[in-house]
């Protein structure tokens, strides 16, 4: 069995024989985002998928970013370490109920977080992230009336950002729910001058108290260029790896969760289902390899493609 730094060697080494490319998201384990040629948001991540003249792209990632990326550039293999790297916000929203609700509001156009199945995109008009979803609503004439799914956090941050009215399917993310308002409260108290910084996916009753509220990818950057010495960083915790690089100066106190919680910290058990291991592997043996059906690949195509047109 390879050790750590020989899987990240070999890994190196299958790249260029194979012209790959490992595409990772803030939240993987530290070893994988340090073999990525790429590390971002969901948005960055897309974007890259779409341009990338690779033969390969690894999606360190959960599913629905690999589709996200096989949708956008459907003449490179996609694979993923793992098929059971899913997403709770994904799961809340299976694609026969999501149909029943958008037909039960069929003068309502559809806009739904990335962060869902092929499936349902295939049910939307636009898709968004949380870098671009506030500017994605606002996009819409205001007579026009809107759903917004799969993730009931974001949704009600929307409606009170762009004081729309929207019909809000009720999903939501495991990792980001979990967050302790108590011992937010107490970390204040204990650290008055911390700027508390959290992702959309979280409860309103944490957002309401953040002095910055955005994707992974704008945390960082408020972060890093903030005159502020002092984060309390509510998200997934593995973006603290790319935050001590990006901000080494800065004292960063990741947001505890809930005791009653079953993970001992805000890790996402899905997003780390990936391993180094895993990684190697897939490349290796360029599976599992993700596929969209024909039968929705262009229905679930056109709203990221919109979406990614709309952010260029
Ligand atoms: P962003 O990186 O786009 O902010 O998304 C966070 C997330 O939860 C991805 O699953
Ligand atoms: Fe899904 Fe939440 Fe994990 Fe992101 S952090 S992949 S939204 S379960």
């Amino acid at each position: 069995k390879l050790k750590k730094e020989e899987f990240k060697n070999a890994i190196i080494d299958l790249k260029k024989e194979k012209n790959a490319v490992v595409l990772a998201h803030y939240y993987q384990e530290k070893d994988i985002q340090e073999v990525a040629d790429y590390i971002g948001d969901s948005l960055g991540l897309a974007v890259e998928a779409s341009k990338t003249d690779a033969d390969i792209i690894v999606f360190a990632g959960v599913h629905f970013m690999a589709e996200t990326a096989k949708l956008l550039n459907p003449s490179r293999k996609v694979v993923l370490p793992d098929l059971e790297a899913g997403c709770s916000l994904a799961d809340s929203c299976p694609p026969d109920q999501f149909k029943a609700f958008v037909d039960a509001y069929p003068d309502h156009k559809v806009v739904t977080y990335v962060n869902c199945s092929a499936e349902v995109k295939a049910l939307s008009d636009i898709v968004c992230t949380s870098s671009n979803a506030v500017d994605i609503i606002n996009s819409f004439p205001p007579e026009q009336k809107l759903i917004f799914a799969p993730d009931q956090n974001l949704g009600k941050y929307l409606i009170k950002e762009t004081g729309r009215d929207l019909v809000l399917w009720e999903g939501a993310c495991i990792v980001h729910e979990a967050f302790s308002f108590d011992k937010l409260l107490k970390l204040k108290n204990e650290n008055p001058s911390a700027k508390v910084v959290a992702h959309p996916e979280s409860e309103p009753h944490i957002l309401d108290v953040a002095d910055y509220v955005g994707s992974t990818s704008k945390m960082i950057n408020y972060i890093k260029t903030s005159e502020h010495q002092t984060f309390i960083v509510g998200t997934e915790a593995g973006i603290l790896h790319e935050l001590s690089k990006q901000a080494p100066g800065k004292t960063l106190i990741p947001l505890p969760i809930h005791e009653d919680n079953t993970c001992a910290c805000s890790e996402c058990a899905f997003m780390k289902v990936n391993t180094l291991e895993k990684v190697y592997n897939c490349l290796l043996h360029e599976t599992p390899e993700i596929n969209i059906a024909d039968s929705i690949f262009e229905k679930a195509k056109e709203p990221i493609v919109k979406m990614i047109e709309f952010s260029a």
